[in-house]
């Protein structure tokens, strides 16, 4: 082996919260786990507003999703109770609910058609007359015409959720190679960890590639092979609510967003006093430039959400990559290539899917089996294409596991 080249049980390409937590539970359940990220910890989270919204954000044709962002939404407080422990950080978990609300009648017709459809899903969630949001929520501009409040739908700080992730890596002995992926290696037909951009290699017995939007560009992995993972830049704004009485309550109790002009705009009060403002949707691939435009759009339309935010100090402006996967699912489980596992294309649930991500990750990374939960989600619904792999390569639903069973067909 080349002088600082290492190997491990699992290798995790990527040091972002979905990187990270996969390596985590990798390593609780007694893997030797490397991660290979020039900056771990950083990543999409570092921009995320950290709204959990599995009820606010379903959208039509997602229902499966909506199973899955259900499943880790629940998970949430036991997962961060053992996080926080873990790690002796604080998460910035807050279960303070969310109210959308609408300001004109299409919004309204809008907000009215999701009501209809999360009463459909059993979801819970209460139409409110515009009196009663502002009621909730003073600093609401009197053109609220109504809204939903949503009572499951809380929030964290996906910052502090990075950081806590990272000491628990730590803690738990998962080592980390601080420099870029170059390309997977694949020996006989099986994937067999990374060489990395110094040109020394982390080898290992299964590669997780979990590198946000940059997954499906690494060298070295079959064409064909993984799904298409996209960037779609989100810009984001963070502010500072005044003090008072000891407490940033005044002016934002839960998160607040609504539908403006057709874009979505967010508003997410921390305990800390941190207000988010978010968040653009724009598909200019890798650019991560802050607009002015950008800037303007969000203020203006959380100005008339509501109007005291102007008066706040602008704290940072920034923008991010959301990976997303041609259904706005993540992918997550076996690929056509032995040994080589995905977990990426959480779009616009990275914060919120951690947690069974996490779960389901430790259990095929130790085990072979996926969880039933997330079995709807792994990269064979997009069709791998077997034609490209080696000629030794066993197909989907019959590669063996580890321990030598043949392993489940998992969609
Ligand atoms: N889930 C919030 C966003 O993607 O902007």
């Amino acid at each position: 082996m080349r002088a600082g080249s290492t190997h491990s049980d699992v290798a995790v390409v990527g040091g972002g919260i979905i990187g990270l937590v996969t390596a985590w539970r990798a390593a609780q359940r007694g893997l030797s786990t490397t991660v290979i990220d020039p900056e771990p910890g950083g990543g999409a989270a570092r921009v995320a507003a950290g709204m959990l919204a599995a009820v606010t954000e379903l959208h039509y044709g997602e229902e499966a999703l909506l199973a899955l962002n259900l499943a880790s939404s629940a998970r949430y407080p036991d997962f961060v109770a053992e996080l926080e422990k873990a790690s002796g950080q604080e998460t910035g978990y807050r279960p303070c609910g969310t109210l959308a609300v609408a300001l004109d009648a299409d919004d309204r017709a809008h907000l009215r058609e999701l009501h209809a459809l999360q009463q459909r899903c059993g979801l819970e969630s209460q139409w409110l007359t515009g009196r009663e949001c502002r009621r909730l929520e003073p600093m609401l501009a009197p053109s609220v015409r109504g809204g939903l409040r949503i009572d499951a739908d809380h929030q964290t700080d996906p910052r502090r959720l990075a950081t806590a992730l990272l000491l628990a890596c730590e803690r738990a002995g998962v080592v980390f190679r601080r420099a870029a992926a170059a390309e997977l290696t694949v020996e006989r037909g099986r994937a067999a960890g990374v060489r990395l951009d110094d040109g020394t290699r982390a080898e290992a017995g299964q590669t997780v590639l979990a590198a946000g939007s940059w997954t499906s560009r690494l060298a070295g992995v079959p064409e064909g092979l993984l799904p298409p993972v996209r960037p779609v830049k989100g810009q984001v704004l963070r502010l500072r609510m005044p003090r008072r009485d000891g407490t940033y309550g005044p002016f934002l109790s839960r998160t607040v967003r609504a539908v403006v002009r057709g874009g979505s705009v967010y508003l997410v009060p921390r305990a800390n006093g941190e207000l988010v403002i978010g968040a653009t949707s724009e598909e200019l691939g890798w650019d991560t430039t802050v607009t002015a435009g950008g800037v303007y759009e969000l203020l203006r339309d959380a100005h008339e959400l509501a109007p005291g935010v102007t008066e706040l100090p602008l704290t940072e402006t920034s923008a991010g990559l959301r990976p997303a996967t041609p259904d706005n699912a993540p992918v997550i489980g076996p690929t056509a290539l032995p040994d080589l596992r995905l977990a990426a294309g959480h779009y616009r649930n990275g914060v919120l899917l951690t947690p069974v991500t996490g779960d389901a990750m430790g259990e095929l990374l130790a085990t072979g089996e996926l969880p039933e939960v997330a079995r709807a989600f792994t990269p064979e619904r997009f069709g791998g294409d077997e034609a490209a792999l080696p000629s030794a390569q066993v197909p989907y639903g019959s590669e063996q596991s580890k321990h030598g069973e043949p392993q489940e067909r998992s969609a």
